[in-house]
């Protein structure tokens, strides 16, 4: 038993896995620049009052998830937390710097980790990433299709075609409140089939119920009062304005009333990504939806704006299930090896001078025998060996194509100029 251990809930993330995230923040990064979400960030920890609003609506989130830090000295008042996710410190951050002066919407991507205290399970940790996208200053409902369709997209290029979305409004607060008092009502109506934790959500949240998986749930679901049904007018075109706009761009999506979301400011349209076969709540690969009056709630003016997050972890984890085939370890062009095992300073100059034409080498700085060098360079998947031996004196040095088992003296002063000439004819034949 190692004496320590990564914290519960969290992970390392070793080289190969690594890979699979550089490649998914790769399609990312290229996707929001495509897009034009500008790339941001904001710190991974925040006054908690950032992020425990107190607008109501009581979320997991904030009730028992928030990942509370405090300093070890000065500052002490001040209650931090650190982030659970990136839209609410994105907006605190458009009010503090008063972007609403820039041309509106502005588009954001961030790209990052996030922090939730919950128990960790199967695709749910304590320390998560996410790429996140937010559209500030423009009420939709075109930015909203937009933004479905750049998840789709981006679940598309990792290496995922079959991903699906739910969608769903959750109205505002001129038709939702009326809602949510007849769903309680209904609930109320049925209080000895609510399982304990629906019961206390009753209280604080029934919205929430919509969502819950409970067996005894579901059934009681199939009977709920459904909110589409009682929309005002402005939130109802919105919708409808959503639906046109995804049907223009020929993209499939499932009508869900459940998709409440598990965060406190959203208003109308909500939406969530899944795998097939893999559609409980707690397997959403991603989710958003718009969020027209937290913008105020942190100080500013009243603005509309939609975003959502995709759960990198659980887009990773997908593609390694599925055995995709993301670039491996890129091999070195060269290693350079030695005669004289204790001569590490002549191989490692020589490998410098190839890494400053740009070429990927490394020095065998080990004091092995030559066989034993060669040996590595081979288990490397090097292309070259480049042995430093006595001919180092007469300005020669031995080139040997290890795959093709033949070598040739070289010039010192010509070797890296050959050695990116075969390179060169090597990837492109
Ligand atoms: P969320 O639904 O809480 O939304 O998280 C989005 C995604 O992050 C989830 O669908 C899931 O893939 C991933 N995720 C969440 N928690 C965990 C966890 N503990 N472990 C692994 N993955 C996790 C938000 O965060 C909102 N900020 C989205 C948004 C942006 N809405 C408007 N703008």
């Amino acid at each position: 038993m190692p004496a320590f251990r990564a914290p519960r809930g969290t992970r390392d993330i070793l080289p190969a896995e690594r890979r699979v995230f550089a490649h998914v923040e790769g399609v990312a990064s290229d996707l929001a620049d495509r897009y034009g979400y500008r790339p941001i960030d904001v710190p991974l920890f925040e006054q908690s009052a950032v992020f425990e609003r107190g607008v109501g609506a009581v979320t997991d989130i904030v009730e028992k998830e928030l990942f509370r830090v405090s300093p070890s000295r000065g500052e002490e008042r001040e209650r931090w937390a650190l982030r659970p996710e990136a839209t609410a410190g994105i907006v605190r951050a458009y009010v503090e710097h008063g972007l609403r002066t820039w041309a509106q919407p502005v588009r954001f991507s961030l790209l990052g980790p996030m922090f939730r205290y919950d128990r960790p399970q199967a695709g749910r940790y304590r320390q998560f990433w996410q790429w996140d996208a937010e559209a500030i200053g423009d009420p939709g409902p075109g930015v909203d299709a937009e933004l479905v369709e750049l998840g789709l997209r981006f679940y598309r290029d990792c290496g995922l075609p079959d991903v699906g979305v739910k969608l769903n409004t959750i109205g505002d607060t001129a038709c939702r409140p009326a809602y949510v008092a007849d769903l309680a009502g209904y609930y109320r109506g049925h209080l000895s089939k609510l399982p304990t934790l629906e019961r206390r959500r009753l209280e604080t949240n029934p919205l929430r119920l919509l969502d819950s998986k409970e067996p005894a749930m579901v059934e009681l679901n199939r009977d709920a009062p459904i909110l589409w049904d009682r929309l005002c007018d402005p939130c109802a075109a919105h919708f409808a304005g959503v639906r046109t706009h995804l049907e223009a761009l020929g993209i499939d999506y499932q009508l869900a009333p459940e998709i409440v979301r598990g965060l406190d400011y959203y208003t109308r349209t909500t939406f969530e990504f899944y795998r097939p076969g893999a559609e409980g709540q707690q397997d959403a690969l991603g989710g958003g939806g718009r969020y027209d009056g937290l913008v105020e709630l942190l100080g500013g003016q009243p603005t509309p704006a939609i975003g959502w997050a995709l759960g990198l972890d659980r887009v990773v984890n997908a593609l390694l299930e599925i055995g995709t085939d993301v670039e491996g370890e890129p091999a070195p062009v060269v290693v350079v090896v030695g005669a004289d095992p204790e001569d590490t300073a002549s191989r490692l100059r020589i490998a410098t001078a190839a890494r400053d034409a740009g070429l990927a080498s490394r020095a065998d700085l080990t004091h092995r025998r030559l066989g034993k060098q060669l040996e590595g360079a081979a288990r490397d998947g090097a292309h070259f060996a480049a042995i430093v031996g006595d001919e180092l004196a007469a300005g020669q040095i031995l080139l040997r194509d290890l795959p093709a088992g033949t070598q040739r003296s070289v010039a010192v002063g010509d070797l890296v100029k050959e050695l990116a000439r075969a390179d060169r004819t090597h990837r492109h034949g």
